[in-house]
């Protein structure tokens, strides 16, 4: 719940004194890659127990003082989202449902036993930032300005419980290609390590999740695969996701498939957003279980024809193949199916501003 601080809450907006040259944002925004460059700005709001949020500021991105004794350093309170700002065909910009990142990133302040914050006061410190840090946005094709909102417990105090202070930060990234490979399709390694068991956090974006995701993403790296593919705690039987990205299993009679939110697997916007454009072309979407042997033997029969991992970062992205411990098989020819890239091309142009937006997604910075 807001408080009255949090309700009147106006941002301070402190400009960076010293931002990079032209010469310098030009390069990056030549080649961004991904997750390496910054732009000049960041938002920090703070929250007090009994005060609420406080303290709104944009200023130049700098690091944060922290007590080592601060309660994310030792218990890993920390939560984060992931959402982008592209430029618009017609010159604008434009976030993509940034609503449901700030939906999904109170789902998970809740598991993280963390304050929530106004959905208001989330989007409204994104869309700041981007209009400041608007020359930082990408215009080629792919790429876009990758936005990072996270929640660090800041409180120093070792006892174990729930901080009573909290720093929120929103940074900026120029970004290009998720997957360094540049191949048409990845190639994914089944793990024998688990990422999230029944009554965890595998449905919150806290840093813990991705913390024990990688030694396995290590392991698919060192054996020559792209990313790593997790199967469920219980049975180590049922395929649940990538280590950053949701999957998506078609058929040869038109049918598709993609793992049910049973509480494990991360509820992916683009997850979301591509069932319903599926959908809304007549397609079935069923979301259920898949067993690795039945994605092998379905895959070696023909009734798998293609298989897309999805997510912000990555965008949609065909897997032509996948190795584990008892071998490998390939999806499909090894390359990007045709559902794949359509589906992939109705949702860029979405976000691009190159398709009519009928489901309200688009929203307009300045
Ligand atoms: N699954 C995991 C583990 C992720 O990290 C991500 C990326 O955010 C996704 C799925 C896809 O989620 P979204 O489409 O909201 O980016
Ligand atoms: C995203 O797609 O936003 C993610 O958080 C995935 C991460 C692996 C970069």
């Amino acid at each position: 719940m807001a408080t009255c601080a949090e309700a009147e809450l106006t941002f301070s907006i402190q400009p960076n004194p010293a931002p990079a040259s032209d010469e310098t944002r030009a390069a990056v925004l030549a080649n961004p890659g991904f997750g390496t460059h910054f732009t000049d700005h960041m938002v920090t709001i703070d929250w007090t127990e009994g005060t609420g949020w406080h303290d709104a500021t944009i200023a130049a991105r700098q690091p944060i003082a922290l007590d080592p004794a601060a309660a994310v350093l030792h218990y890993a309170q920390e939560i984060f989202e992931g959402l982008k700002a592209y430029k618009q065909a017609d010159g604008s910009i434009a976030l993509f449902r940034p609503d449901a990142n700030a939906e999904r990133f109170n789902q998970s302040a809740e598991r993280l036993a963390m304050p929530t914050l106004p959905e208001d006061l989330f989007i409204a410190a994104i869309e700041k930032l981007v209009e400041l840090d608007k020359g930082w946005i990408p215009e080629a094709e792919g790429a876009s300005l990758y936005l990072r909102p996270f929640m660090i417990a800041t409180e120093a105090f070792l006892g174990v419980r729930p901080a009573k202070t909290y720093k929120f930060i929103v940074i900026a990234s120029p970004a290009g290609n998720y997957f360094k490979s540049g191949a048409p399709a990845v190639s994914i390694w089944v793990s024998e390590y688990t990422r999230a068991a029944p009554g965890g956090t595998g449905a919150a974006k806290c840093g813990g999740n991705y913390a024990a995701s990688l030694v396995p993403q290590g392991e698919a790296l060192a054996r020559g695969h792209d990313q790593v593919v997790f199967l469920d705690a219980a049975e180590h039987k049922w395929i649940e996701e990538l280590g950053g990205m949701n999957l998506f299993y078609v058929f040869d009679d038109g049918t598709i498939l993609t793992p049910a939110l049973t509480g494990t697997i991360l509820p992916g916007i683009t997850r979301k957003s591509l069932i319903a454009l599926l959908r809304e072309e007549g397609l079935t979407v069923n979301e259920g279980r898949y067993s690795l042997d039945q994605w092998r033997a379905d895959a070696a029969s023909g009734k798998l024809v293609e298989t897309f991992a999805c997510g912000t970062a990555a965008v949609v992205t065909p897997v032509g193949k996948v190795a584990g411990k008892d071998g490998e098989f390939t999806i499909g020819t090894g390359g990007p199916g045709q559902l794949t890239r359509k589906v992939k091309d109705r949702l860029v142009a979405i976000q691009r501003g190159q398709a009519p937006d009928t489901h309200g997604w688009i929203r307009k910075i300045g």
